[in-house]
């Protein structure tokens, strides 16, 4: 049943031997995204033989029962992944344990498991409402499993607002230190956001460009075609600030914004994003109506199917003020930043599925050649995250034959083509081979969350004690006009709009 290939057997570079201890087993977010993952790794020959995954949940299922809902649940979705002999391996390093957060029994059986093999990496992966935070950490100190080989993975949303996160974060490192607390936060792990990392601090031609004098707006969207899902019971009361602002959208910005780090270090990244959060102008209540934007879907379309609103989706309120859509005007007050608006965007049932950042160049000073569209330069760094990865910039060259116009042309800064045979790792497979390997360096450290909590806590607080409701939005579009207004009133239009 469980992975058994001989001691001494060989161990992929820098992949240790691990237990793989997941809370939350049999969830929407196991079952999506961190088993496929673990199995893409697998699949790739980049987990240790001896890997082994303790699959923990509170259902009185038994271990074949277990692995039968993964081969309904899981593998279908794998398809074209790899074949079905690497599913039969990868099964076999998963154990399934019952365990009730609140009794000692199954908590002494993992200690049981884990200590039979004294020299593994033990990861704890918290996919677990975050309510259970605390409790599971200190069953995790009773029996012992606290040590310098453990590390735990904290999901998002850590808490619903500030006091709550860092009363989270207390508890947790009354057990863990620092070092051993990984904070995820997926979109860190895609391939896209460290090549913006490698675009801008490996070449010389960006630096120089990137900053006020020559950027005109910044713009980082992060769209959803899908709804509220069956996460419904969990998302109502969250919203949309809290669970992709607070997090995904600040840690996009701090990407684009933060000053080159002196090293790659995991602390010297974590430092400057820091000082991008704190840079951050705080938005006064007596601002939030005109610097964000709030909206809910209605009854609209998706996909060319029509689907309900918001409020009549299962686990939702009916008369629910639950924001899915945000838009932010925000501003960095510093030196590189002062006067460029960076404005973010999130939304479910939205038009399309696109997650992107646009830096907008300035124009030219004065219009020399005659272009079509009227734009006067049109210079943008496109970087896509979803639905396909790439990294374009885009600008204007001359309309080939006996004429002087100008037309848009983009440069691919991904060069996906070059590498055509490299497999693409996805983001959760790559964050958690990092905790495996014990590489900190691209998840969210205490001090940052705290930063970005008290960014959004203004916004939280008046939107509480606001009267006015969500804007209302037909699903299938991108979002309330508010949206594009907030924009127009700069002069400015979303990407998609120009
Ligand atoms: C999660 C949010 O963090 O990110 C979800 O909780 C959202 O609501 C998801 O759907 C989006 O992730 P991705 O990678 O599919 O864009």
């Amino acid at each position: 049943m469980m992975a058994s290939l001989p001691a001494g057997a060989p161990a992929p570079d820098s992949a240790p031997e691990f237990d793989f201890v997941l809370f939350g087993a049999t969830g929407d977010l196991a079952r999506r995204k961190l088993l496929p993952a673990l199995f893409d790794a697998h699949a790739a020959g980049s987990l240790h033989p001896r890997g082994r995954i303790l699959a923990l949940g509170s259902q009185p299922l038994t271990h074949d029962a277990y692995l039968a809902m993964l081969d309904e649940e899981v593998l279908p979705a794998l398809s074209g992944h790899a074949a079905a002999a690497a599913w039969q391996g990868f099964v076999e390093r998963i154990l399934y344990l019952q365990v009730d957060a609140n009794a000692n029994a199954g908590f002494d059986a993992l200690a049981e498991l884990v200590n039979a093999r004294a020299a593994a990496v033990v990861v704890f992966y918290l996919a677990t409402a975050p309510h259970l935070f605390v409790t599971v950490c200190e069953q995790l100190a009773r029996v012992g499993l606290t040590g310098q080989r453990s590390r735990i993975v904290l999901e998002k949303p850590l808490g619903h607002d500030l006091a709550s996160s860092e009363a989270i974060n207390a508890e947790v490192a009354r057990h863990f230190s620092e070092d051993q607390i990984y904070r995820i936060d997926h979109y860190l792990g895609k391939e896209s956001v460290q090549n913006l990392m490698a675009v801008r601090f490996g070449n010389v031609l960006f630096e120089p460009l990137w900053r006020r004098e020559w950027v005109r707006q910044v713009q980082i969207t992060i769209a959803e075609e899908l709804g509220v899902e069956r996460r419904g019971n969990f998302y109502d009361g969250i919203g949309a600030l809290r669970d992709m602002v607070q997090n995904h959208l600040l840690q996009l910005l701090c990407m684009v914004a933060m000053e080159p780090p002196t090293s790659l270090s995991e602390d010297a990244i974590r430092d400057e994003k820091l000082k991008i959060l704190k840079a951050l102008r705080p938005i006064r209540p007596e601002d939030v109506a005109e610097k964000v934007v709030r909206g809910q879907y209605a009854r609209g379309a998706a996909g060319g199917d029509p689907v309900p609103g918001y409020a009549s989706e299962p686990g939702i309120a009916p008369d629910s003020r639950t924001e899915t859509f945000v838009a932010i005007r925000a501003e960095i007050a510093n030196w590189r930043w002062a006067g460029v608006p960076f404005y973010l965007r999130t939304g479910k049932r939205m038009q399309s599925r696109v997650a992107e950042i646009v830096i907008h160049f300035h124009d030219v000073p004065y219009p020399l050649f005659p272009h079509p569209l009227g734009v006067m330069s049109g210079n943008r760094l496109v970087i896509t995250l979803q639905p396909q990865e790439s990294i374009r910039l885009y600008f204007l060259t001359k309309q080939p034959g006996d004429t002087q116009a100008l037309i848009p042309a983009s440069l691919d800064l991904q060069l996906t083509s070059a590498a055509p045979r490299v497999r693409r790792v996805g983001a959760y497979e790559r964050l958690l081979l990092d905790v495996i390997r014990g590489r900190l360096g691209l998840f969210v450290r205490r001090d940052e969350q705290v930063q970005a909590w008290r960014w959004v806590a203004p916004i939280l607080q008046t939107w509480e004690h606001s009267p006015t409701p969500p804007k209302p939005y037909t699903a299938g579009t991108w979002g309330p006009a508010a949206s594009s207004a907030l924009l127009s009133r700069d002069g400015m239009a979303w990407h998609e709009e120009m």
